[in-house]
């Protein structure tokens, strides 16, 4: 299949091209879209064939739910069945943008989008061009992040157009994510409130708008709940082909071990720790602004593999604020190897 690359940096640049992926859309085909998150395929959330086709393109174990994305509060009501008082709130908050939440579906929503759960997940993105692309295509859209599976997620079209360039329909080319990581997943069905993924909108958000969040266990572990309440954590993920280990420690104790290493390895470390280092470096970001390392993970992550190193030992960041989420990530990236100095 000819990938076709449709470039649109902004809601003016280019309606016809919108008017394009949108009738790609509404004719069951699947497209590449960028989001402020990570880089998402999208397909109409109603068409069960189009649902299927993002499965196959992506290698996706057919048992991980789908994320609905919207551009309008009426449209939830359309999808979630229950909309409690905190779902309410938390939208207030913080939609449009990197919060998805988990919701009682309704029967509109097809069992595959949702692997058989009699949940939703919904989510409202920022980015113009993605809300362009939902209010003229006049669908929910289906959408997880635009990777194959198990590899890390897209932030450029570029890393979309690696991954899936002859598998999807459509490309639409358009500037790199700005938040960088996937977005927050919170569950909000039968009175509980369950972090089930951290993201862009942190725990302390969260809670400063409903008060008290549970962290699943999934999320800083590789313990999965009984009743898996977040299936997309089960996985392999994000994941290069060169082995990570994540080394827990200050700077000081962390650049000492890389440099006294006797291996052919590299280092994954923040901005002002590359030049006190005496093996190939990735940079993620700058060592206090988790911001930056959450924009920069997931490239560094694919830069790992052109390296050339059989081990590259990843500096921790920092597990609270957009940091959690970053941790999070990396550590499924390391296979949950992590060494505490
Ligand atoms: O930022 C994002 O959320 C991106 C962009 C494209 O919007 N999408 C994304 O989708 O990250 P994906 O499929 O890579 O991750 C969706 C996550 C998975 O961990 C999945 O298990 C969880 O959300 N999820 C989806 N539906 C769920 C449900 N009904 N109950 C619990 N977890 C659900
Ligand atoms: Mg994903």
């Amino acid at each position: 299949m000819n990938t076709k690359q449709i470039r649109i940096m902004s809601t003016e640049d280019n309606p016809l091209g919108l008017k394009e992926v949108a009738e790609i859309l509404n004719n069951g085909g699947i497209v590449g879209i960028p989001t402020e998150t990570v880089y998402g395929l999208a397909a109409n959330a109603y068409d069960e064939s189009a649902v299927a086709k993002i499965f196959e393109a992506k290698g996706r174990p057919q048992d991980n739910p789908l994320i609905v994305h919207i551009a309008d509060m009426n449209e939830l009501e359309v999808v979630a069945a229950q909309i409690p008082e905190s779902a309410k709130k938390l939208a207030a908050a913080f939609w449009p943008g990197p919060l998805t939440m988990v919701l009682k579906r309704t029967e509109k929503i097809p069992a595959s989008v949702s692997a058989g759960l009699d949940t939703v997940a919904v989510r409202m993105p920022s980015n113009e061009v993605a809300r362009a692309i939902i209010e003229v295509s006049g669908l929910p859209l289906a959408a997880p992040s635009a990777n194959i599976s198990g590899r890390p997620s897209p932030t450029t079209a570029q890393h979309v157009i690696d991954d899936l360039g002859g598998k999807i329909d459509a490309v639409v080319v358009s500037g790199d994510c700005s938040v960088g990581v996937e977005s927050t997943v919170i569950s909000l069905v039968d009175g509980k409130n369950r972090l089930l993924r951290p993201g862009g909108i942190t725990h302390e958000q969260l809670e400063s708008v409903i008060g008290p969040v549970e962290i699943d266990s999934s999320v800083l572990s590789s313990e999965i709940s009984e009743k898996v309440s977040s299936p997309g954590m089960k996985y392999k993920h994000y994941s290069p082909k060169t082995r990570v280990i994540i080394i827990e420690a200050d700077t000081d104790l962390f650049c000492d071990y890389v440099n006294q290493r006797n291996e052919n390895c590299a280092a994954m470390c923040f901005s002002e720790e590359a030049e006190h280092i005496n093996k190939k470096t990735v940079i993620y970001g700058q060592m206090s602004n988790d911001m930056s390392q959450a924009r920069e993970l997931f490239d560094a992550l694919r830069v790992v593999d052109i390296l050339d190193v059989d081990v590259v030992y990843a500096h921790s960041p920092k597990k609270s604020g957009v940091g959690l989420a970053v941790y999070n990530r990396l550590l499924r990236a390391a296979a949950f190897e992590v060494i505490k100095l």
